[in-house]
């Protein structure tokens, strides 16, 4: 159990952010997570998950795009919670914001690249040293996750924007695990395989990925946000207390062909 521990999370409200709120949740762990434009869903997570599980919840607006905002968020956390163990960088862009970078090779732009690369790594260094000052200051150590995918291990389709900077989110992953070990931080990636969710339908190829997805793993069928909550709290647990700068990669198999 995770009683009296606390997680933050951005990107809570749908997909595979939102099954670890619940995950975490579950074990008893406070979680403060974060929203883009859907306010209104973050209230009725807050409300289910505090009569559900009696743990505290609360969420907070913010845009990746701006990552130095993280500081007035965790600002807005220092008012509602005390201490804090773990962090995941979880939020990802889409729509008009990864236009350029979510292209076939000719048709990448450097806008749309440099949006992703901003989303995916600027925002998971601000949001890691933003965790990291109050992990540390708990003098109990704590867990760091970013989010990863299989697309820099597995060709998919317009995904070189997304795939090239989940690489690059995966290598400052490691390099944060060796300067945060003495504060007794661990700091892991967690890559998924293509998993059911609003990201993956606004593929304008869905189906074909589908497809494909349920075709090549050997357990025929596609990835659900659950199937991602396992390996987070592993990694947040001490079972494994001395993993540090590490993927596990979760993908039903897909990315041995
Ligand atoms: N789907 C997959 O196949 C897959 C596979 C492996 C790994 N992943 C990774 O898992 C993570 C979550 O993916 P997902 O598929 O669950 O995504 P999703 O369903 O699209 O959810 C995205 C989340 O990010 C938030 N968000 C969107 N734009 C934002 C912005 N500008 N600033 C801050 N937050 C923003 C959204 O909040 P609002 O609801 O308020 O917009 C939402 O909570 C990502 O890192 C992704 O790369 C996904």
């Amino acid at each position: 159990m995770m009683n009296g521990k606390t997680l933050f999370i951005s990107g809570g409200t749908r997909g595979i952010g939102k099954a670890i709120v619940y995950a975490f949740a579950q074990k008893g762990c406070d979680v403060a997570f974060t929203y883009a434009s859907s306010a209104d869903t973050a209230k009725e997570i807050i409300a289910d998950i505090e009569s559900k599980f009696k743990v505290k919840c609360r969420a907070y607006r913010l845009d990746i795009m701006e990552p130095l905002t993280y500081k007035d968020v965790f600002k807005e956390f220092d008012e509602d919670f005390s201490t804090l163990d773990f962090f995941i960088s979880n939020a990802i862009i889409s729509g008009r914001s990864v236009v350029g970078g979510f292209a076939p090779f000719m048709r990448l732009k450097p806008k749309g690249l440099t949006n992703i690369y901003t989303a995916t790594v600027a925002a998971f260094v601000v949001g890691a040293q933003e965790a990291t000052k109050r992990i540390e200051a708990t003098g109990n150590g704590g867990s760091i996750i970013s989010m990863s995918s299989t697309g820099n291990l597995v060709y998919t389709p317009n995904y070189s924007g997304h795939g090239t900077n989940k690489a690059a989110v995966e290598t400052m992953v490691k390099y944060a695990a060796a300067e945060l070990g003495e504060k007794n931080i661990r700091v892991n990636a967690v890559s998924g395989g293509p998993i059911d969710t609003d990201a993956l339908k606004a593929f304008p190829n869905y189906e074909e990925v589908k497809g494909e997805v349920v075709k090549r793993s050997p357990l025929s069928r596609m990835g659900e946000p659950t199937d991602l909550t396992g390996a987070c709290l592993f990694l947040c647990g001490d079972e494994s207390s001395w993993m540090t700068g590490q993927t596990i990669v979760v993908d039903g198999g897909t990315s041995f062909q």
